[in-house]
């Protein structure tokens, strides 16, 4: 009998935790975003649930009004090497933006952190929302590129990095000292690209490692995002937006048609919707908890969090108590799937704009609140009704991930559901996803496709 398909999990390491407030949170350690003993603890914590992987969030441009995550934090890559060598099997996945890197570096980075973590990395491309990021990167790019522009250039910049990453094929270094050859000619290829975007001669001066290619995330849900996923990538990241079961059948389905559109298998490419649980003993304890973090939230913050979703912009002049304001275009440029949605649910639902901001800083609706049964019942229900193949947890108190592996996990475990030991050493393994082939490697002559000409 075939094994019982099992859910996968990854975890968000969020630094001093999510929102505008939860630094301020008692269980918190207010210098936790650029703490390397806490990552390292939280690294760990999630090996030692066997969970599938770490994911580290990015962004490129802060300001004033930003969260306090935002304004002093590790970068991704550097941060992921450091726990490299912490951490023996769990995946190691961070964020790169295509719209500001060049590939040839991105290639690069990601495959030393590969090849670093013995075949542990994956990497979550994002297009970067905020336009004014362009500001920190003026040789690069005089103006932010309009929204569909982004997915285009990330769509070129994924295909120049996976050619880098098959320069060399996987017996290319010969390194025979008798002979004094290092390395055989014919098995190091030159990429020679020259695209809209980019021109790249190649080759990349790092081979490929244990698992190939670093996996490729994706997160961005708009239809350019979908479009990008369904093409490129092998997990899809979802943000809580879809809030309803109905809703994120609904986005799966339209996901996997989209790959089996572009003649890909539906099941090499893995959908995460995101999860953010509050768990208590009791469900009355979850609740007290929720309060707790939500209790921690300024109007004046949660307006400014509500503003950096579209653009940073100043909410604070408009009359909290009245509708929310029409806001035309503003926003599509940068999260546009979000905002769409924050404008819509607000004209649909006469909300103030008091209630928006609120509800967007702490978004009650997003937020699993209950015992760690009533968590495991939702992975469980929107895993088997063809919501999600696995989790991003997005812990929202300090102590959730802690919580999450050992409250839930145990559950999850005795349904049958998730693993007791990692199956491979590798983040595609333990995913279950194939090794791409490398595009210059020839096809091995065996005995079985000898007798089959
Ligand atoms: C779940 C999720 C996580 C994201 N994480 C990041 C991130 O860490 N850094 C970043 O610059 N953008 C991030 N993005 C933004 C996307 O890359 C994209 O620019 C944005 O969502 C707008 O595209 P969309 O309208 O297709 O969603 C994230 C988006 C989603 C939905």
């Amino acid at each position: 009998m075939g094994k019982q398909r099992e859910v996968k999990l990854g975890a968000m390491l969020l630094g001093v935790g999510r929102g505008t407030s939860t630094w301020r949170h008692p269980d918190a350690q207010p210098d936790a975003s650029v703490n390397p003993g806490i990552y390292k603890s939280w690294v760990w914590k999630a090996e030692e649930g066997k969970l599938d992987f770490i994911f580290i969030a990015d962004g490129l441009y802060i300001e004033e009004k930003s969260i306090p995550h935002l304004l002093n934090r590790f970068e991704p890559l550097t941060l992921l090497s450091a726990l490299a060598s912490a951490s023996e099997r769990i995946g190691l996945v961070g964020t790169l933006s295509t719209t500001y890197s060049e590939p040839f570096t991105a290639a690069r980075q990601l495959a030393s952190l590969d090849m670093l973590s013995g075949g542990r990395a994956g990497w979550n491309v994002v297009t970067s929302p905020l336009d004014s990021t362009s500001l920190n990167f003026g040789n690069r790019r005089q103006e932010h590129p309009e929204h569909n522009l982004r997915y285009e250039i990330a769509a070129e910049f994924l295909q120049v990095v996976r050619g880098l990453w098959d320069s060399w094929e996987d017996d290319a270094f010969v390194r025979d000292r008798s002979s004094g050859v290092f390395f055989d000619p014919s098995k190091m290829h030159t990429l020679n690209h020259q695209g809209r975007f980019f021109t790249v001669k190649g080759p990349l001066n790092v081979a490929r490692s244990k698992q190939g290619h670093p996996v490729i995330f994706q997160a961005g849900s708009s239809d350019a995002g979908r479009n990008l996923a369904a093409q490129e990538a092998e997990a899809i990241f979802t943000g809580i937006e879809h809030e309803t079961l109905e809703e994120a059948v609904a986005f799966y389905q339209d996901i996997k048609g989209r790959i089996t559109a572009h003649g890909r298998n539906p099941d090499d490419v893995l959908v995460f919707p995101a999860i953010a649980p509050i768990l208590g003993q009791t469900r009355d304890a979850a609740e007290r908890i929720y309060e707790e973090v939500a209790n921690l939230v300024t109007i004046d913050k949660a307006l400014d969090y509500l503003g950096r979703l579209f653009e940073h912009h100043d909410f604070s002049s408009y009359a909290l108590d009245e509708f929310f304001p029409e806001l035309g275009e503003l926003g599509r440029n940068g999260f546009q799937a979000m905002t769409d949605r924050i404008k819509r649910e607000a004209r649909e639902k006469g909300q103030t704009l008091r209630e928006v901001a609120i509800q967007v800083a702490t978004p009650r609706g997003a937020f699993v609140i209950g015992t760690p049964e009533d968590i495991a019942d939702r992975i469980q229900e929107r895993f088997e009704a063809g919501a999600a193949d696995g989790f991003v947890l997005g812990p929202v108190t300090p102590r959730g991930l802690e919580d999450f592996v050992d409250c839930v996990v145990p559950i999850l475990r005795r349904r049958g559901l998730f693993r007791s030991e990692y199956e491979s050493d590798t983040l595609r393994g333990n995913l279950g996803l194939p090794i791409p082939a490398n595009r210059h490697a020839r096809m091995l002559v065996t005995p079985a496709n000898i007798f089959s000409e």
